[in-house]
């Protein structure tokens, strides 16, 4: 599954539109195509301050806009650089929940030029469901979107 979504990231990459529009279409792409993922969705820094703003994404509208550096599994990926795993929610105690069916989530870092300016978050309804594919395609997908931004 994963490898044959790769050439269909690329080729948003490489197709003629805004950034913006093209990490839509990838949350879009992601959400639909892997049956566990049920929230995708992109946050970056919000300019100097010391906190994450909400970019594109796909699934349920969050109020979670703003998350401010060290909280939830967002806040904390932005200080530690690292890939956060998340197989089941509620035993994390620095957790802020979006919605009350996701079960497990996954964040990983988005480097530019060797700097942590983002993430990729993926919010699942099925408990522990990420495995190391996930953070490798996570990754490639991460890569993909720095040559853009
Ligand atoms: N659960 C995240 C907040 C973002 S929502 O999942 C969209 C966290 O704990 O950082």
């Amino acid at each position: 599954m994963f490898n044959s979504l790769r050439p269909r990231v690329s080729s948003i990459i490489d197709s003629n539109k805004t950034a913006d529009t093209k990490m839509q279409e990838i949350c879009e792409l992601l959400k639909a195509e892997i049956p566990h993922y049920d929230w995708v969705g992109f946050y970056f820094k919000n300019g100097d301050k010391r906190e994450l703003k909400l970019g594109p994404y796909a699934g349920t509208p969050t109020d979670h806009t703003i998350i401010p550096f060290g909280k939830g599994i967002c806040g904390q990926v932005a200080e530690s650089n690292q890939n956060f795993v998340v197989p089941d929610v509620q035993a994390q105690d620095n957790y802020i929940a979006c919605s009350i069916t996701v079960k497990a989530e996954i964040v990983v870092p988005l480097f530019f030029n060797g700097e942590n300016i983002g993430q990729i978050d993926i919010d699942s309804n099925t408990p522990d469901p990420f495995t190391k594919a996930d953070e490798t395609f996570l990754e490639f997908v991460n890569f993909e979107v720095a040559k853009i931004l």
